[in-house]
């Protein structure tokens, strides 16, 4: 490739969002945050980022049905998790940015896949810009990663790493982390904006010229002090973002955006001493800690995770105030929404919790979101205020409409057979759903269409125990 002579020029970028203008900006027009322009030179000449994307691509005109297909190639990373949110294994030529939080577990999940791929004979590089080689064979060690095929490289300048591909031309190239690399033939710092953006633009044309396979790691930051994955986000081919509380175990793996497949799929892994251990049913690992003598206020509901359903133990704890106004405390579930579950409690069936405290609890540390976990919710409450037990064996599934109406939910079968494979007795569902199509055997399904019904019939349940 030719590169002409360049002119250094400079811009003002956004360091959270990327908006770029030629003068200083108190506040982003684009994503409204103060004082987060920051100046960066840059030099580049535009005929080389043409040429790149020329490159790139096939110069001449196809008809749709003369495009083959049979290019996509894809390989496994070993961890059927992992695949099924890639939509079936990585795409041969593809670009996959894996953002999350530092400290999450990013690093962790690539080299564990890394040596997975080289063990299937995959040539493979992995480019650590933040630890030295030796850091990494600690971890390997640890993860017991050990291949033939899997070459360590700890280099951050973009133009020692392009070099080292074209001799070493490697299948799969991993890059952690993205905020690390930088191109020298730009002055603004590792992690602005433009460096970011630039070297990802390098790594999208080695991938589709080369057809090499590039993973990118990236941190998300908080303060947007470092430019994000969120910049780069329509470059890639791939988003996938690692989540999960530090402090807990678990990891989520969610795709944000998928040219390969769908964005519905969410893969669960546990954070364990020897690294990431795949979790083939989630459902098992929230309900684990659930005792056989059920507490009152203890009920298990059916959220999802993308298309994936989740059993949660959702505990409420309710009890005289001592406070002047009583509190509301609320874990893993939004504080709005049970404030408007406790209003509907109260006027629609009568529950008095003007001098109560509530505490609601979603067990295992996951975060609630979807509206079908509002009748658990509010049997929680209820059954704790009145201290009776719902069955144990029954799982309450429905949303609660503010006039106190149970309102239909949606992949209610998909819900219904997770509460059946792991061996619930009972489901509680909205009315308006039914009937279903396809029901599993021995399992009752009790309709429900008003808040004060669904009560008295999970009431009735434990107390005919
Ligand atoms: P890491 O992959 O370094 O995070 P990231 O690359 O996203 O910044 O993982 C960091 C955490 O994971 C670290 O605090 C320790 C923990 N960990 C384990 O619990 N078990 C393991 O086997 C490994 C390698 C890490
Ligand atoms: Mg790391």
């Amino acid at each position: 490739m030719v590169y002409k002579m360049a002119k250094v020029k400079s811009k003002w970028i956004c360091q959270t969002c990327g908006y770029e203008t030629s003068g200083y900006l108190g506040k982003c027009p684009d994503c409204s945050s103060w004082g987060t322009l920051v100046e960066e030179t840059y030099s580049k000449s535009p005929a080389r980022e043409l040429s790149s994307i020329a490159d790139s691509r096939n110069s001449s005109p196809q008809l749709l049905k003369d495009i083959s297909l049979d290019e996509s190639i894809r390989y496994t990373t070993g961890m059927l998790e992992f695949d099924t949110v890639l939509g079936g294994g990585l795409v041969m030529g593809s670009l996959v940015l894996i953002g999350g939080d530092p400290g999450i577990g990013k690093s962790t999940i690539t080299l564990q896949s890394c040596g997975n791929l080289a063990k299937n004979g995959l040539k493979t590089l992995y480019v650590s810009a933040e630890e030295s080689a030796k850091q990494i064979k600690l971890r390997a060690e640890r993860l017991n990663v050990n291949s033939e095929n899997l070459y360590i490289f700890a280099e951050n300048n973009i133009e020692e790493i392009q070099k080292t591909l074209t001799e070493l031309k490697p299948e799969i190239l991993i890059i952690d982390s993205i905020q690390a690399v930088y191109n020298p033939a730009i002055t603004s710092s590792p992690g602005s904006v433009s460096q970011v953006r630039e070297c990802c633009g390098i790594l999208m044309h080695i991938a589709k010229s080369m057809g090499i396979t590039v993973l990118v790691i990236g941190h998300v930051t908080k303060d947007g002090a470092i430019a994000g994955p969120k910049v780069l986000e329509h470059m890639v081919d791939t988003v996938l973002y690692f989540e999960g509380d530090r402090y807990k175990s678990y990891r989520l793996l969610r795709t944000i955006k998928n040219r390969f497949g769908s964005t519905n799929d969410v893969g669960v892994f546990n954070m364990e001493e020897n690294g990431l251990v795949e979790v083939s049913n989630p459902s098992e690992l929230f309900l684990s800690e659930r005792s056989n003598a059920i507490a009152p206020g203890s009920v298990v509901i059916a959220s999802s995770e993308g298309s994936r359903p989740i059993l949660v133990e959702i505990q409420a704890l309710v009890g005289p105030t001592s406070y002047p106004s009583p509190r509301r405390v609320t874990t893993g579930i939004e504080y709005n929404r049970v404030l408007q579950i406790l209003a509907v409690l109260e006027k629609r069936v009568g529950l008095n919790l003007s001098k109560q405290d509530v505490y609601v609890n979603a067990v295992g540390g996951i975060d609630i979101q979807e509206p079908a976990a509002d009748l658990g919710i509010a049997l929680a409450v209820a059954t704790c205020a009145r201290n009776v037990t719902v069955d144990p064996e029954t799982v309450i599934i429905g949303e609660i409409g503010l006039s106190g109406e149970i309102r239909s939910v949606s992949n209610l079968e998909s819900k219904i057979n997770e509460a059946y494979k792991l061996g619930f007795k009972k489901v509680l569902v909205p009315k308006s759903n039914l009937p279903l199509k396809t029901i599993p055997h021995n399992l009752e399904i009790i309709g429900v269409s008003r808040l004060l019904e669904a009560i008295t019939s999970s009431i009735s349940v434990a107390s005919n125990k």
